[in-house]
């Protein structure tokens, strides 16, 4: 009897040795581009490729995109045979694995969508009962990165299915960052630290500022609403495990300026960075927005803390992140229909994070403030910063101590 019980307790522990996610994947929130919001399920192998084109030509590799992910519509209706998944042969005559080779010629790295329940949310075939399966599939194809979907997922438990998929993952010795899409309906936040990369906090997305639009059952929410929705989740995130705020739509419609306190708020949000529009056709002002570096550095600091709102009034809304080398990096968000003249202390309320502890501190003479999209430093904070901002516009802003 107590030779079964140790064997027992052996096969469970060396269970738990192997029931792990890959670390050190996601240090900081993943960078990539993902075909949903954009093409739904028209896609093919050529957007693929000269999406990775683009990557390389506009300048989106160097600032630190890299990952290229197909989302649903990829497969065929039917598994074959042997129950393998089938890349629709019309769409992608040259398989997933030539595609792949292609994206890793170029320096970037490959990701692929998938499901937990029986189908995909769009109708094709889903991994439950498939998990090792498919993830073998996905290692042979040398895939980097999987968002694991929760459609069609009746009576299963949420924990226990990703972590299924987890285990798969991590059996094929593949780093492949593991992306949980659950919506935030079983609160993905309280579990996922150990079982994926990132998770998204919220239904879909759409292109626009402040809007809600009910399917029924479920809502897709403008920007503005889903960082309103989970704001309370910062001490979830961070290095490694992220709350993901969904692909972005920077360049879909709404107004450059709407974009760039889109794009401002994910970088402070630490939420992964995934790019949404057709990155062939977008504009100078959408390109300029998506690789300013002194924005993107914000959202890959080292420290990995999300913002939080320091300050709130109907038209302006301030946001603060803490940076590594006590620097910090804060955000005045016009949210009125004009425009706002600012003058603001630095000192009547003062920066104090609950979470970390961290403070905008009297100890130094001051910090000098650079704009972040200006790429320009513009005085210090021993003085009330007045400025103008437009409708619906930022003034984001980096605070480095003068020690
Ligand atoms: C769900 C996800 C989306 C997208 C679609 C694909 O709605 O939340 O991001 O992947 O499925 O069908």
């Amino acid at each position: 009897m107590r030779k079964l019980v140790l064997f027992s307790l052996l096969i469970a522990l060396s269970i738990c040795v192997n029931a792990q996610k890959v670390e050190n994947l996601a240090l900081t929130p993943p960078m990539g581009w993902n075909s949903w919001n954009t093409f739904g399920t028209d896609i093919n192998e050529q957007l693929v490729m000269q999406t990775a084109d683009a990557f390389v030509e506009l300048g989106l590799k160097d600032a630190g995109y890299k990952y290229i992910v197909l989302d649903d519509g990829w497969m065929a209706k039917e598994r074959d045979e042997n129950n393998n998944l089938v890349p629709d042969p019309k769409k992608f005559p040259g398989g997933i694995k030539s595609l792949v080779d292609y994206v890793h010629s170029k320096g970037l790295k490959f990701g692929l969508y998938e499901c937990a329940g029986n189908q995909t949310c769009a109708g094709y075939p889903g991994s439950r009962g498939f998990e090792y399966q498919d993830a073998k599939l996905f290692a042979e194809w040398g895939i980097d990165f999987l968002k694991y979907d929760w459609c069609n997922s009746e009576n299963l438990n949420a924990k226990g299915a990703y972590e299924t998929m987890r285990d798969a993952l991590y059996a094929c010795k593949q780093p492949i960052v593991f992306s949980i899409c659950e919506w935030g309906d079983n609160e993905p936040w309280k579990w996922a630290k150990d079982v994926g990369h990132m998770w998204r906090v919220t239904g879909d997305i759409i292109n626009c500022w402040d809007c809600e639009v009910s399917h029924g059952n479920w809502s897709s929410r403008g920007i503005w609403p889903i960082i309103n929705l989970h704001k309370d989740l910062r001490k979830y995130a961070g290095p490694g495990h992220w709350n993901d705020l969904d692909m972005m739509e920077v360049g879909n419609g709404m107004t450059d300026s709407e974009d760039r306190v889109h794009f401002a708020m994910w970088s402070l949000l630490t939420s992964p960075l995934i790019l949404g529009n057709d990155l062939r056709t977008m504009s100078k002002e959408t390109l300029k927005t998506l690789v300013n570096k002194n924005v993107i550095a914000v959202n890959q600091d080292v420290l990995g803390v999300q913002a939080y709102c320091h300050l709130k009034s109907p038209e302006l809304e301030i946001w603060v992140k803490p940076l590594d080398n006590e620097e910090w990096a804060v955000a005045f968000v016009n949210r009125s229909n004009e425009e706002l003249q600012l003058s603001f202390d630095w000192w009547k309320h003062p920066i104090n994070d609950q979470l970390t502890h961290k403070e905008l501190e009297k100890k130094y003479k001051s910090y000098s403030i650079y704009d972040l999209y200006a790429s320009k430093n513009i005085g210090l904070t021993n003085t009330n910063l007045v400025s103008k901002i437009k409708e619906h516009d930022v003034l984001l802003l980096k605070l480095s101590p003068q020690k």
